[in-house]
């Protein structure tokens, strides 16, 4: 246990004096420090892909904390010390926001606003009938923990909701598929396929043609997990060729999506800058906080990444 434990702060983008500012009246005992080469070493680490030099300057941390649910970016990095916890946000305050705009999507597609939209630039005036919301089972890919929230408002709006993730099991009364053996099952009743899986090494490039093909007719997909789970020319393909009906996609393989990307000109695509869910201040630092209490008191936390897994 430290006395006072000493806290680095690092991210790639935005400022360090308002995180810093909210994490000193939760842990007003503690040294927090926004980095820089010359500072002595932390007992931890807050970061956002932060350079290289950043952990060859921290040979002390007893673990580091990332400003997001995904750790794909970290984990990129050759200098992340191995020997170290990675620690991730879990919700803190995300999974409200990402089941908002996967219900706005969804539902969007289900009552046809999509194509309402569509009317209205073409000067038409057609009621259309509503469709029964049984005619678009949602599917999620990733139960964890924005997947499973999401699904559970998916269903309050009265969709039929499935999960799927590595193991099969029921969660708080939804079908979970497990693993590769019942993802075909999984995608042969979903009709607005959701993505909310972490970005490893097995769930690269999983959104393909060939998953695409095993949807229900007239599908759609709706990705706010990676862009790099997606294979844009696919997708882009299936769109076009009608054998999708529509996506909306927050995130992308390049960000910010390069001006020249043909998704901008797709009308069945909706683009949005990565947006779903932003890191939330407030509740990041409380969690923050707190394992690092835990953490002090030597107690086990959740969120601990699995190096071999990815996530
Ligand atoms: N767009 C945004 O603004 C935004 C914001 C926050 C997060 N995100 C993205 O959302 C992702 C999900 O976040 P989370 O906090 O919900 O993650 P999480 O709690 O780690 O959940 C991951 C889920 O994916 C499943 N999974 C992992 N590998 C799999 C595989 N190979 N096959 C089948 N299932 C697999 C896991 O299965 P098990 O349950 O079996 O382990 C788990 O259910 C993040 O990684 C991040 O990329 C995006």
């Amino acid at each position: 246990m430290t006395a006072t434990p000493r806290v680095v702060f690092c991210a790639a983008t935005g400022k360090a004096e308002p995180w810093l500012r909210g994490l000193a009246e939760l842990m007003p005992h503690a040294e927090l420090v926004a980095w820089n080469e010359a500072e002595p070493p932390a007992d931890y680490a807050i970061v956002w892909t932060p350079p290289d030099a950043f952990y060859a300057s921290q040979p002390k941390l007893k673990a580091i904390f990332n400003l997001g649910a995904g750790v794909d970016g970290l984990l990129r990095s050759r200098a992340l010390p191995d020997h170290v916890p990675l620690i991730r946000l879990e919700d803190a305050g995300m999974a409200p926001l990402m089941a908002e705009y996967v219900v706005h999507a969804a539902v969007r597609y289900a009552r046809e606003l999509d194509r309402v939209e569509e009317d209205r630039r073409a000067h038409r005036w057609v009621q259309r009938w509503t469709v029964p919301r049984d005619r678009f089972p949602v599917g999620v890919m990733g139960s964890g923990a924005l997947g499973l929230p999401v699904a559970q408002a998916l269903r309050a709006q009265g969709f039929t909701v499935a999960l799927w993730s590595r193991a099969a099991r029921t969660l708080d009364g939804l079908r979970c598929y497990g693993g590769r053996a019942e993802l075909d099952a999984f995608l042969a009743r979903t009709r607005i396929l959701v993505c909310l899986l972490p970005l490893t090494p097995d769930t690269q490039d999983i959104v393909d043609r060939t998953l695409l093909d095993k949807l229900m007719p007239d599908a759609y997909l709706i990705n706010v997990a990676r862009g790099r789970h997606v294979v844009d020319a696919d997708l882009l393909a299936a769109i076009r060729e009608g054998r999708l009906a529509g996506a909306t996609l927050d995130v992308f393989r390049e960000e910010p999506l390069p001006a020249s990307h043909p998704f901008w000109d797709e009308p069945r695509i909706t683009v949005t800058p990565h947006c779903s869910a932003l890191t939330q201040r407030h509740a990041t630092l409380s969690q923050i906080a707190e394992k690092i209490e835990r953490l002090e008191r030597g107690e086990a936390v959740s969120g601990v990444v699995d190096r071999v897994r990815g996530y």
